[in-house]
């Protein structure tokens, strides 16, 4: 498996800009959490655990929806996402703790541990975990996997002048996409049940500063070699000025898709 770098995560501070940005420079106007959210009850769930929870952007409104005593356990390998992860998911009323851990293949959990499991654009970075995922998950539990389409990486390489096809740069959302979730799913799950956000981020001339910045966040996660605080490639940086004065914008897709599965299926 190709080594993906973490080190935009390692700052919720930066994380959040990133989010932010995505959430502005949306077309569709509609929060993604209320779309992938939409009709699933979660209000049987007090025991959940959160795998790769980063600072709790998902999570804090899935916490609305579940059990007013409920308890999550976030994991995550940045350290750093503990304090902001905990205050989130504190103040929906919910209790929270942090596990700094590196998920790779095996969860310490007993089986049935959890009513509900959520890996939210996360799965991509250890899918080799869902058999334990259904493993920890109680029979009656819902699994919440969010993730992105693969043209979605495909538009933003062609928008940031990187080769849009290279299998290196697609390999991260080639390990659990919105187009082969299901199939990876379905040996674990007896039940899946997939719901789309359409959706396109458009920049103009002016907004140049923040694409770059959104662009700075998301390099490190295809290109391992990049460093989030360094500056962008002077001609990588000069094509995009570029390409913004003749184009008048850059617009590319970012479609997300949940996938909320039941029946888990033990090895
Ligand atoms: C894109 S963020 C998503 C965060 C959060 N779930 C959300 O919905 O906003 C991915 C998170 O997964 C974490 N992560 C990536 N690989 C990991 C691994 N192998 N073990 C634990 N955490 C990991 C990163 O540190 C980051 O916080």
């Amino acid at each position: 498996m190709a080594d993906t770098s973490l080190s935009s995560f390692e700052d919720p501070a930066r994380h959040r800009r990133a989010s932010d940005i995505i959430r502005r420079y949306s077309t569709n106007r509609a929060d993604v959490r209320d779309v992938l959210l939409a009709g699933l009850d979660v209000s049987f769930a007090k025991t959940v655990l959160d795998l790769g929870c980063g600072f709790g952007f998902m999570t804090e409104a899935l916490a609305r929806r579940a059990a007013p005593d409920a308890t999550f356990i976030g994991v995550d390998a940045c350290e750093a996402n503990g304090p902001a992860y905990v205050r989130r998911i504190a103040a929906t009323g919910r209790s929270a703790r942090f596990a700094c851990q590196h998920i790779a293949s095996r969860l310490d959990w007993p089986d049935h541990s959890f009513d509900l499991v959520i890996a939210s654009y996360a799965m991509y970075f250890f899918p080799d975990v869902l058999p334990e995922a259904a493993r920890v998950l109680s029979p009656d539990g819902v699994f919440f996997a969010v993730t992105h389409t693969e043209n979605s990486c495909r538009e933003l390489l062609g928008a940031a002048g990187l080769p849009a096809a290279d299998p290196r740069l697609l390999g991260n959302i080639r390990r659990f996409s919105a187009d082969n979730g299901r199939a990876l799913l379905t040996p674990w799950f007896a039940e899946i049940e997939r719901v789309d956000y359409q959706n396109q981020l458009v920049f103009g001339p002016a907004e140049y500063d923040d694409f770059l910045t959104y662009l700075r966040f998301k390099l490190p996660l295809l290109l391992p070699e990049t460093d989030p605080d360094g500056e962008i490639p002077r001609p990588l940086a000069d094509a995009i000025r570029a390409a913004l004065s003749h184009q008048r914008s850059i617009s590319f897709e970012k479609k997300d898709a949940a996938f909320r599965c039941r029946g888990p299926r033990c090895r």
